[in-house]
């Protein structure tokens, strides 16, 4: 079997970019490989831990740089690329890169879809916003990615209970550890069956 090649584009941590390298590791992932990871910021950590496992990075930045997706496809398709994993990727793509890559780009979303998401709706703000609003339960939902931030076909989801005294933070890690982490790499697998060549 030939493995879909995954690329991964990341903002900041990498917590979710780590569990998709363990799930690598673990056999979770087995269908796909990340050979790319790209990153808008240059001083995400999430490049150390892309580097301490030997993956290839690149930095490509937003900020004054008019060809932002442009480099971003280039480097796409450099590396050959079958599937895009936005990993706290915090940047929404234009509807002409996404059209480019139709089933192609999964997105990992901390809540459960269609509730808190959309423009605005990134890291801690929506965990905020589940906390004001009050709700007992959220979770995390990966989804296919099109030109409708959080838009796209729903792949898998989990619900994450929500406890007494959360703060966004806390909640935060929850939503990540009872969810988040478990349910990317089952989508990545999911998907990489699909692209993986015999
Ligand atoms: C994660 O909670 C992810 O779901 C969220 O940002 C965090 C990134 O953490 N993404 C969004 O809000 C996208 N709308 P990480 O860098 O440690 O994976």
């Amino acid at each position: 079997m030939v493995k879909a090649r995954i690329a991964v584009l990341v903002s900041g941590g990498g917590t979710n970019l780590q569990a998709l390298i363990d799930a690598q590791k673990s056999g979770v992932i087995k269908s796909g490989e990340i050979t790319l990871v790209i990153s808008n910021k240059s001083d995400a950590y999430a490049l150390t831990r892309a580097e301490n496992a030997g993956i290839k990075t690149r930095i490509i930045e937003k900020k004054g740089n008019v060809n932002f997706e442009a480099d971003i496809i280039k480097a796409l398709q450099e590396n050959k690329t079958d599937i895009i994993v936005l990993a706290g990727f915090m940047c929404i793509l234009s509807e002409s890169f996404t059209s480019l890559f139709e089933n192609r780009i999964l997105n990992v979303h901390p809540s459960l879809i269609p509730s808190f998401c959309g423009e605005g709706f990134y890291g801690l703000k929506v965990h905020e916003a589940a906390l004001s609003y009050g709700v007992k339960v959220t979770g995390a939902t990966v989804h296919f990615v099109n030109e409708i931030p959080d838009g796209g076909k729903i792949i898998l989801q989990k619900a994450v209970e929500i406890e007494e005294g959360d703060t966004p933070e806390i909640l935060q890690k929850r939503v990540m550890e009872q969810a988040e982490w478990i349910i990317l790499p089952q989508a990545v697998e999911l998907v990489s069956k699909t692209y993986a060549k015999e």
